[in-house]
């Protein structure tokens, strides 16, 4: 049974009324299309839809298809859809055609806004550049709502880390989340442990639990990658399943900064960065095919001219998100830059605990930026690190996916909101079911 199958079979008794406002949102789809609802064997949208790149005036929709076809949404400011938009996979020119995903990439939107939307796509039946049929359009009748961020916007954000599919792990985070109900959820990496195949990552992204399978589609991701989300053949390519952020957020040598973003939910600026690989890439372990080094660098220079944007300078708060820490205090972490296999003496783990490199780098212009709180995950064990003489900004390590109560590796969910003027953080165990620290920021 597919998601989508389970969902309107958990739902059961309601279904019934669900058909009759699912009947005339069809007559409204295929106004607009022009193409017929047809029905054909098996279901063609198979997984409900996931927003990617939560932003002022963009969002990505993603869902999985089980042909060929060519996805789309339809959006509008209304609940009942009415005057509603239709945007294509691929955008303008030649529109995508896929038998694995739809990807549709909306601009243009209004700040701090709420949108609802519903997803479908036309059916395909290609045989090479001269023949092609479309075969009609199915839809999924359900409308969804979202709301765009930024400066004019309010409400909370949620961060989840290192769950490494880990079902029971998702199914604690996801849980919680959707009690908290933020506005942004950030993933901040390891979501997976290697992705090898485009199918491998559709489960984890796409089929994330079976009890959560809305998870990100009325709350939109600030995806950020883990070291572990930058392993596997897949891995190379995972843009094409988690879609990069709106090209027009970057310029010039930014382009392929897909992960790197400063976002607004009011007055909160957040920033995203991407620590790269726990290894360096002169560890003969990984064969001479990672460029970290230059990565990293290339956001340093990204973040250099980002800290000058209004949207962050004109923020009272300034939060940043990455995978692995910036700041270790304990003389043997691993600061990821021995060189060249991460070994050394009094070192016992040969992969970076902590990023000394990034925090050279980019630990300047947070203090530039005014940066008070930056949020890491990597070392599955909570930690909360107070601002130091070298370092005005305070440094939060997210949990775990330990499910022993006994052990303090349990995962987290972390909470940040502004409330009377301060800049709140509450750090959820999600395991014990208990708050573990609570920080005000001013
Ligand atoms: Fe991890
Ligand atoms: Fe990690």
């Amino acid at each position: 049974m597919n998601i989508i199958d389970r969902r309107n079979f958990l739902r059961g008794s309601v279904c019934a009324v669900a058909a009759t406002a699912a009947g005339a949102e069809a007559v409204s789809a295929v106004s607009i299309s022009g193409n017929p609802i047809v029905k054909t064997p098996g279901r063609l949208i198979v997984s409900p839809p996931i927003l990617m790149n939560a932003a002022e005036t963009s969002v990505g929709v993603t869902f999985e298809v089980s042909a060929d076809a060519s996805g789309w949404v339809e959006y509008s400011t209304s609940p009942d859809m009415s005057n509603a938009t239709r945007v294509f996979s691929g955008g303008t020119g030649l529109m995508t055609v896929d038998d694995k995903l739809a990807h549709i990439r909306l601009t243009g939107l209004k700040s701090a806004t709420k949108y609802w939307y519903r997803i479908g796509a036309d059916r395909i039946d290609y045989k090479d550049g001269y023949g092609m049929k479309n075969l009609g359009s199915e839809m999924d009748v359900r409308i969804r709502s979202f709301s765009t961020i930024g400066a004019e916007s309010s409400g909370t954000f949620c961060v989840i880390n290192d769950t490494h599919d880990r079902k029971e792990v998702l199914d604690l985070v996801l849980s919680k989340v959707e009690k908290l109900k933020p506005s942004a959820l950030v993933w901040n990496g390891d979501a997976t442990n290697s992705t090898e195949t485009k199918e491998h990552g559709i489960k984890i992204f796409l089929h994330t639990h079976e009890k959560h399978p809305e998870y990100a589609s009325e709350t939109p991701l600030l995806f950020v990658n883990g070291n572990h989300d930058l392993r596997g053949r897949f891995a190379r390519k995972m843009n094409e399943l988690l879609m990069f952020r709106d090209p027009t957020e970057r310029s010039g040598e930014y382009h392929d900064l897909g992960r790197n973003f400063i976002q607004r939910i009011g007055d909160v600026a957040l920033i995203g960065m991407d620590t790269g690989e726990d290894k360096l890439d002169t560890n003969p372990l990984f064969a001479g095919i990672y460029q970290m080094k230059a990565y990293r660098e290339k956001q340093a220079r990204w973040l250099a001219e980002a800290i000058n944007s209004p949207i962050v300078t004109e923020a009272k708060f300034k939060v940043v998100f990455c995978h692995i820490p910036l700041f270790d205090s304990r003389p043997d972490a691993n600061p990821g830059d021995l060189a060249p296999a991460d070994t050394a003496p009094g070192y016992p783990k040969n992969w970076a605990a902590w990023q000394r490199t990034c925090a050279n780098l980019w630990g300047p212009l947070f203090e530039k930026a005014g940066v008070q709180l930056v949020i890491t995950a990597h070392q599955h064990r909570f930690r909360y690190d107070s601002p130091d003489f070298n370092r005005s900004w305070a440094q939060i390590v997210g949990g775990g996916c330990g499910l022993d109560k006994m052990r303090s590796d349990y995962p987290t969910v972390i909470e940040g909101f502004v409330k009377d003027g301060m800049l709140k953080i509450i750090a959820y165990d999600v395991l014990n079911e208990k708050i573990i620290g609570e920080y005000s920021f001013s």
